[in-house]
């Protein structure tokens, strides 16, 4: 064989991810399972590159040249597990499977030990970008062995998305790094749309402004901080009329939010770990709710008739303090998002870089935005950061941006605009730089009812009154 590498699965992501490696001069074999979608890639796109296009497994394998390296885009889940099964017969040691699917990172574990027994590399990569980032550069996110990099990563740092010259792909760690990474970046655009949603929600309530006059404010905001894919696609959505009622295209969505999954898992195993993502989970959380039509709708009846009054008074401060509440709310995710992989990368052995990891999401992905460059820039200079928060940048706008925060988050409240991801963001804030928790008294409770201990701030060691006796406190 003389392919460099092969993608079954031709769906668009594939299709596009296969068009992308031929446009930059690889040999790349083609196989789908049915032949129909071959044939159609060859004759739409069979110019654009070599294309080796095969219609069984084996020859698709036999195309490839050794060491095989093969890319697997299908449905995560059993379709994935179907296509390895059948794949695994057909490959040599030494051989890569590479799954660029959306698959859960202990899935990828799973497979990747399977096959390492059976002498094959199983590389789960993340791949972000959607149908245009796979065509013109996505963000690459591969696990797996550091031999199994020696040969991909010629190739996909270059389809990948270019930033400053450096391209927006790099070995993350073993095994199921590249996966959990991708599914913390899902977890992040989660919690950046619900941001960005609530931005608008409040500026169209405050303002009582149309969605095209909402759709400047945020074109001016791509201009400075807050400059991002989301961002820009956001005015670019609020602008767009409906063809077939003329209204504003946002205003006739049903306004029920719906995930494929990856919010959840991030969220599940947040709480695994035990990192606060709360962010990214009431960002999760509010696409649920959204979808409970019958329950907003009982409480909306119930409770109709007591909606607040709500009058702006200075229009140009409002838009300024939802700006910076936007900003330092982001700021939360993110230092949430990077402890969460921080904490994976510990509990899970994979010695993820996290300045490298923002290197990578400058460009090409979903999240992407200038603000990834700060990120870098903060793990590179203190890789132990104890969180984001305090890196200089990230405190400086957090500072300037606080008390606008505390009057958007208190403003909505009396509105009666549903905030979740600014105000737990702000919560988040408040309690980590507290003096005192009332964690204390929670541990007071449970010593009560359960005599569970506590620790004291004067003395080491663990210790239990005894609330139902003379209320002396014992050593436990
Ligand atoms: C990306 C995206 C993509 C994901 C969509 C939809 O990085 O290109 O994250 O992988 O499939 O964002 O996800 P939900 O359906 O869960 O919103």
């Amino acid at each position: 064989g003389q392919a460099q590498i092969g993608v079954t699965g031709l769906a668009v992501m594939g299709r596009n991810l296969a068009r992308n490696l031929a446009r930059n001069g690889f040999v790349v074999a083609v196989h789908n399972r049915s032949p129909e979608r071959t044939r159609r890639l060859i004759a739409e796109h069979g110019a654009e590159g070599r294309f080796v296009p095969t219609d069984s497994l084996a020859d698709f394998v036999a195309a490839l040249e050794r060491p095989r390296a093969v890319i697997t885009m299908v449905k995560a889940g059993a379709p994935t597990d179907a296509v390895i099964d059948e794949l695994v017969p057909l490959l040599d040691a030494g051989d890569i499977i590479v799954d660029c699917g959306n698959a859960h990172f202990a899935d990828t574990r799973r497979r990747e030990e399977a096959l390492r027994k059976q002498g094959l590399h199983f590389v789960g990569t993340g791949v972000s970008g959607g149908e245009e980032g796979a065509l013109w550069g996505p963000s690459i996110m591969p696990g797996g062995s550091d031999e199994s990099y020696q040969k991909l990563g010629p190739i996909f740092e270059q389809i990948a998305a270019q930033v400053d010259g450096e391209p927006c792909c790099r070995h993350i760690g073993p095994d199921g790094a590249g996966h959990f990474v991708k599914m913390v970046h899902n977890g992040i655009e989660y919690a950046d749309m619900q941001l960005i949603a609530e931005a608008y929600d409040l500026l169209r309530a405050g303002l009582e402004a149309t969605p095209a006059e909402l759709a400047e404010i945020f074109r001016e905001w791509n201009s400075g901080e807050l400059e991002s894919f989301l961002i820009e696609i956001t005015a670019e959505v609020l602008g767009h009329t409906d063809a077939s009622t003329g209204q504003a295209f946002v205003d006739i969505v049903l306004d029920q939010a719906e995930q494929k999954g990856t919010g959840r898992w991030t969220v599940q195993n947040a709480l695994d770990l035990g990192i606060p993502i709360t962010g990214i989970a009431e960002a999760t959380f509010a696409r649920s709710l959204s979808g409970h039509a019958g329950q907003r709708a009982a409480t909306r009846r119930a409770f109709a008739g007591t909606e607040p009054t709500w009058r702006v008074e200075d229009r140009g401060a409002f838009v300024e303090d939802v700006r910076r509440a936007l900003l330092a709310s982001k700021i939360v995710a993110y230092a949430q998002g990077f402890d969460h992989i921080r904490a994976g990368s510990q509990e899970y052995d994979w010695d993820i870089d996290l300045g490298g990891t923002a290197t990578i999401w400058r460009g090409g992905c979903i999240i992407r935005a200038n603000f990834l460059d700060r990120i870098r820039q903060a793990y590179d200079d203190q890789p132990d950061l104890p969180t984001l928060l305090v890196a200089p940048w990230f405190a400086d706008a957090v500072r300037a941006g606080l008390s606008g925060w505390r009057r958007v988050v208190a403003e909505a409240a009396h509105a009666g605009v549903p905030t979740p991801a600014f105000a737990s963001s702000l919560s988040y804030f408040d309690a980590l730089r507290a003096n005192r928790l009332p964690a204390a008294l929670i541990q007071g409770l449970r010593d009560n009812f359960g005599a569970h201990t506590y620790r004291r701030v004067d003395r080491d060691g663990s210790f239990h009154t005894l609330w139902a006796g003379d209320r002396s406190e014992v050593e436990a």
